[in-house]
Parts: structure tokens; sequence; C-alpha cells
């Protein structure tokens, strides 16, 4: 079954072709980074604007990079939610039209059960049961994967996403938007060290996370630094705030894999980019035996492929909404 995927839940507008035999056909991207970056964060009004202006012509591109056009696609599927309902609606309409027209089966998908099945879209794909460590802009959150649609929710941010708090933190600093990339890079060469940052509910035995109070000291940190700080002062704090929001990320991945009897972990989402997660990820799991699964780095943000591809497996499966199916700002996993 060849299924076209159709990702707008924020400001990403991810097309991809995907095949239940052959896998991922073709798949693009438009960021609308620069649209936002004057406002310093997404404006939802103008994120809805550029998916109606992209998404069309895209789907058209990416039908020809396969070298393929509308006549080969067996079934259609956009993310129905969580995201920025204006921005949802434009793909799912999008989506349904080309369905209904094309009389093609349709499914709205979850957007978090995209990223977090994006890791067998990779050479060695997870199996089951795994998992998941989701870490994006709007979600925290730990889950027991023992299969498509069958997720245990095990921990999950109180307050603050883990990417939200690195666009905060960008923010604060004034490094740019979007914040995590931006942080990453000012953290290069800095001291992990320099700032004793909180490690903010690691002590407790729950499976939930809190990163507000980190964001408030790193405010402390750069007040108590002054107007003047010394050059290698905001390198060494993005990279101790790094560290710190990794740490914590680590240490209760650590007590869930072992809670939950799990030998293999899977980590999604935007700040699953994140290169220095990925290497203390890496080296943690190898010392306890784990296995560990990312997607490629341009599959941890959002993207189509993963729409693609979780959709198609459950349309592959038999499910199909009606048209009445629509999108919905708020969904539980
Ligand atoms: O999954 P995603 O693209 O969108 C949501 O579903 O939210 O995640 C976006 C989040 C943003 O907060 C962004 O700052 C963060 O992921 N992010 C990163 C990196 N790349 C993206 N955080 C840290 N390091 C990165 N390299
Ligand atoms: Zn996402």
């Amino acid at each position: 079954m060849r299924v076209l995927g159709i990702e707008t839940s924020c400001d990403e507008t991810g097309i991809a072709l995907w095949d239940s035999e052959a896998g991922l056909l073709a798949h693009r991207l438009h960021s609308q980074t620069e649209i936002h970056a004057t406002y310093g964060g997404v404006v939802p009004e103008l994120a809805s604007r550029d998916h109606i202006r992209r998404t069309i012509p895209l789907v058209e591109r990416t039908l020809a990079d396969a070298g393929l056009d509308l006549d080969a696609v067996d079934g259609v599927t956009a993310t129905a939610g969580p995201g920025l309902l204006g921005a949802l609606l434009v793909g799912l309409s999008a989506g349904k039209a080309i369905a209904f027209a094309r009389e093609l089966p349709f499914l709205g998908i979850h957007h978090l059960e995209a990223h977090l099945l994006a890791p067998a879209l990779e050479e060695r794909p997870p199996e089951f049961p795994f998992l998941a460590l989701l870490v994006s802009g709007g979600h925290t959150l730990l889950a027991e994967v023992s299969g498509v649609g069958r997720y245990r929710l095990l921990g999950q941010s109180l307050d603050d996403a883990a990417g939200e708090a690195f666009d905060k933190t960008a923010k604060l600093l004034e490094l740019g938007f979007p914040g995590g990339p931006a942080v990453a890079r000012a953290a290069e060469g800095g001291d992990a060290a320099a700032f004793d940052l909180p490690r903010p509910m690691v002590d407790k035995p729950n499976l939930d996370f809190s990163f507000s109070g980190l964001k408030t000291a790193v405010l402390n940190a750069a007040k108590a630094a002054g107007d003047d700080p010394d050059p290698g002062f905001r390198t060494d704090l993005c990279a101790s705030f790094q560290e710190a929001v990794v740490d914590v990320l680590w240490r209760k991945s650590a007590r869930a894999l072992e809670q939950a009897g799990l030998d293999r972990l899977v980590v999604a989402g935007g700040v699953g980019a994140n290169a220095h997660l990925r290497t203390r990820f890496a080296a943690a799991t190898e010392e306890l035996g784990v296995g560990l699964h990312f997607p490629r780095p341009d599959f941890c943000t959002d993207n189509g492929a993963m729409v693609a591809h979780a959709g198609g497996l459950r349309l592959v499966a038999g499910e199909r909404d009606g048209w009445d199916r629509t999108a919905v700002a708020r969904w539980p996993l």
C-alpha cells in the first residue's frame, strides 16, 4: 500500500510517500523558521497561512521526486493533533480532499505516535516492546510501547517540555529562534560543570519531569552575571543547561527501563536531534547493555515521513476515518 502523509501541526509543512513493502519513497519539508524568527516564536495564524500556500505544491513535488503521481497513491493520512488547530486543519483538510476526490481511504494520525514510531524508518528498526522517551517542543514523556497503538504512559512533564526549556533559555539569552539548535550551538566548547544547575525531580521515585525550575536557575545565573559578563559566560551557561536537561532525561529513562523491565530505548521528538544528548545516551545505554534507537536527526523534528509511516501502518491494518474527522489541539496519547 502506498500512503501519502501530510504533517502541518506546527511550523513545518512535511509531505511524504511511504510504501508498506518498499518503505519511504520520497519526503519533502518546508520550514517556516524565517517567518517566525522575527517574533521569537511560532505565530499560529502565520503558520496556518503558510501551510495553505505550501501543502499542495509540496505534495506535487514529493510525488514527482518518487517519479509517481496521485494514481499511484492507495491511501492518505494527515496529522489530526495535537498541535495548533488552524495549522492542523490545513493539512487534514488537504488530505481529506485528496482522499475524497480519489476515493481513497483516509486516516487522521496522532502526532506523538508518529514521532515515537519514527525510528522504525531507519535501517535497524526497534523491536517491540520498547521504552520511548518523547522529547519535543510541546511534550516530554516516557511510555512503554508494546505495539502500534499499545502505549502505557509512565511519566511526563508536569510543567515545561524539554524543548520548551531549550526555547525559553534561548530567548532569555537572546540566542535566536528556534531555540534548541541555537542553545546547542552556543554550548559548543563550553564547560558543562561551570554552573551548578538543579536536576529537578531526579530524587523523586516517580517518572515525571519538571523543567520550569531549570529555566529560572538560568535566569538567575544570567542576572547574577550582570550586563557585561566575560566572553565564555554564555557558552558555559548553555553547556551547563544542556547537560542538566540531558542528565535528568537519562536518569529518568534509566529508572523507567529498570521499572518496566525493558532493554530497548527509543528517543524521538525534536530534542532527540541534540548531538550532546545522542552522545550521552549512546555511552550510557552501552554501559547498561540497552539497545538505543533514534530517528535520523531530520526525522526527530517534525516531518512528513513519520506521519506517512505511522498512518500507513494503521491504514494497512484496515483502520479508516470518516469524512467528519476533524483536528484536535489536545489529544492524549
Ligand atoms: O518534535 P518537534 O519538531 O516539534 C514538536 O512536536 O514540538 O520539536 C521541536 C522542539 C523545539 O523545542 C526545538 O527547540 C527542539 O525540539 N529542538 C532541539 C534541537 N532541535 C530541535 N532541542 C535541542 N537540541 C536540538 N538540536
Ligand atoms: Zn513534533
